[in-house]
């Protein structure tokens, strides 16, 4: 595996590629991750992996000092995996002046759920992620479901900029219990690692409630906060919504059997969690 921190150096390693899939990641690769290289071979060659803690989607009080940095295990990973070339810019190689040019989501999807909570996040993701394709310039892009709207805000970024990037979507990877594979999990207590799967089991309360025909969506999210707030979570959200856009669905909608995903965000001890599920 080529390890690549200069964009020139980046392009000149893929000069003529036309089926490069790449998989944009932040390091501290767990298996989840690993799973998206796998998908990502599917459906492109060569794999272009990155590694690139992003500043941009880090609010000022947030986890970007203490985000985990694994690099030499992450590389061990990769290599297992045949990913071809690793992009691993330093913030000087990605930024080398201050990025006054950025991606401005819709407010109507970049400012609502994760976005009302980590105000500016999406403008940071989508950013770094119009960098990053720009610089790997791939036919084919993966994200993981896990992050709900990351995946639905780039998808509707590739359309209506018209980047040749096919984006691809990978299934959650989950542990045993339920938990949602995450760098952020590490964070956890042992204590806390046993509560975490809780967050999905209430996902999939809501989800059975509206498929046996209980369509109180409101109901249904506040049952689940006050369930999360009971066993010592601090939500920030439970919310029921269309696939389709994220808004939530009106009467109309839920008589249409309009699809639906139920997202969560909870904070357990310091650690903010976030999941979903598609109803
Ligand atoms: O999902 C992530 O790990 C990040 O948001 C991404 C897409 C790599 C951009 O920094």
């Amino acid at each position: 595996m080529k390890i690549i921190s200069s964009i020139d150096e980046l392009r000149d390693q893929l000069r003529g590629q036309l089926r490069t899939v790449f998989v944009p990641t932040m390091g501290n690769l767990h298996d989840g991750h690993l799973s998206l290289m796998r998908l990502a071979r599917k459906h492109g060659d060569p794999v272009v992996a990155s590694i690139f803690v992003n500043r941009l989607q880090f609010g000022p009080h947030e986890d970007f000092e203490k985000y985990p940095r694994t690099f030499a295990a992450d590389i061990d990973k990769l290599e297992k995996e045949g990913v071809y070339v690793l992009f691993a810019p330093t913030e000087k190689d990605l930024y080398p002046e201050p990025q006054e040019f950025r991606v401005q989501p819709p407010p109507d999807l970049g400012n609502i759920l994760e976005g009302e909570f980590r105000p500016g996040f999406f403008n940071g993701v989508t950013t770094v992620v119009l960098k990053l394709f720009s610089c790997v310039q791939p036919g084919v892009a993966v994200f993981g479901k896990k992050d709900y709207q990351q995946l639905m805000i780039i998808r509707n970024m590739a359309r209506q900029f018209a980047l040749p990037t096919q984006i691809i979507a990978a299934e959650t990877y989950r542990a045993e219990d339920g938990l949602a594979l995450s760098s952020r999990n590490s964070y956890l207590s042992e204590t806390e690692r046993a509560e975490a799967p809780v967050l999905f089991r209430e996902l999939n309360t809501i989800a059975d409630e509206i498929r046996s025909g209980n369509l109180d969506i409101s109901l249904l999210q506040n049952k689940a906060m006050q369930c999360l707030k009971d066993r010592g979570w601090h939500p920030d959200y439970v919310a029921i919504r269309k696939r389709i856009d994220l808004q939530p669905p009106t009467a109309g909608d839920l008589a249409q059997n309009e699809p639906l995903v139920t997202l969560a965000a909870a904070k357990l001890g310091a650690t903010r969690l976030i999941d979903n599920l598609e109803v």
